[in-house]
């Protein structure tokens, strides 16, 4: 068996140092509001999984509901309105949206101080530039995960499958910082499973359940699997665990690997931003 990396362990720790912050800080407690448009019963278990762990850190969560036929606009007034708003320190705004509102939009008018999902331009710009900003839950996870277990990334050759604005490219630039040789994969990449094969930590993400199979990994390697679909055989990830878990020296599992990370690190930049806000560093 290879080395399981559990995420729900570092996650728990995150977010009890998290509760343990806000307590000691004490004073106006941090607030996170959440946009959700529409009813996707993805979104909406999310959504209820990141009100639940704010209450228990002490963080006080609002949830700004929208039909799903709003338009552009009244999301983007939304959004003013919460920037304004001083009890608030983080707002995200759920993915997906409906096809009519752009994503990038919204992203750029959250007060880049608040932007807790680090998908304004200025804090990805901050990110590929090596500085201080708020960044992406899902990545920080990740690398915070591979530190904590002693996966060595010093020199280390990472192909990441997946270039979208909220896993694959800020981990690329995460990765990079931590002077990974990083290769960023995706759908027209030619020869996948070659191209993987050589890499010292694979990360998978996709959305396509089991899309990486034994054919992309080789011994001594680090798989990541960042996918979590709904199949009728239950929760799937990205990576088809059973056919490749003889081979590779440590994996995430699915559930209980990466996911867990994404809200523990969503809690700990909504305090950032809130210790920010309050000038505590
Ligand atoms: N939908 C799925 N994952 C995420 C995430 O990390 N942030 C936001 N805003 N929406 C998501």
């Amino acid at each position: 068996m290879p080395k399981l990396l559990k995420g729900r362990e570092l996650a728990g720790r995150v977010r009890s140092d998290v509760a343990e912050s806000v307590l000691r800080a004490g004073g106006r407690p941090p607030g996170l509001a959440v946009i959700l448009v529409g009813q996707d019963p993805a979104s909406e278990t999310y959504v209820a999984s990141k009100q639940k762990a704010c209450e228990k850190a002490g963080i006080v969560s609002v949830l700004r509901r929208l039909d799903t036929d709003a338009s552009e606009g009244s999301v983007l007034r939304v959004v003013s309105e919460l920037n304004a708003d001083d009890s608030i320190d983080g707002i995200l705004c759920q993915l997906p949206l409906p096809p009519r509102i752009s994503p990038s939009k919204v992203a750029a008018a959250i007060d880049p101080d608040k932007d807790v999902d680090g998908l304004h331009p200025v804090n990805v710009g901050c990110l590929w530039r090596g500085e201080q900003g708020l960044f992406p839950c899902t990545p920080r996870g990740i690398v915070a995960l591979l530190a904590e277990e002693g996966v060595p990334l010093d020199g280390a050759s990472a192909v990441i499958i997946g270039r979208s604005n909220i896993v694959g490219k800020p981990l690329a630039a995460m990765l990079l910082r931590e002077n990974c040789t990083v290769t960023l994969a995706h759908s027209h990449t030619r020869d996948l499973p070659a191209l993987s094969r050589k890499a010292d930590l694979l990360v998978a993400a996709v959305g396509r359940p089991g899309f990486v199979g034994p054919s992309f990994v080789r011994p001594g390697m680090t798989v990541v699997d960042v996918g979590i679909s709904r199949t009728e055989e239950g929760l799937r990830g990205d990576v088809d665990f059973d056919a490749v878990a003889d081979t590779v020296e440590a994996i995430t599992p699915v559930p209980g690997g990466v996911g867990p990370l994404t809200i523990a690190f969503l809690l700990a930049n909504t305090l950032t931003a809130w210790k920010r806000a309050r000038q505590i560093s």
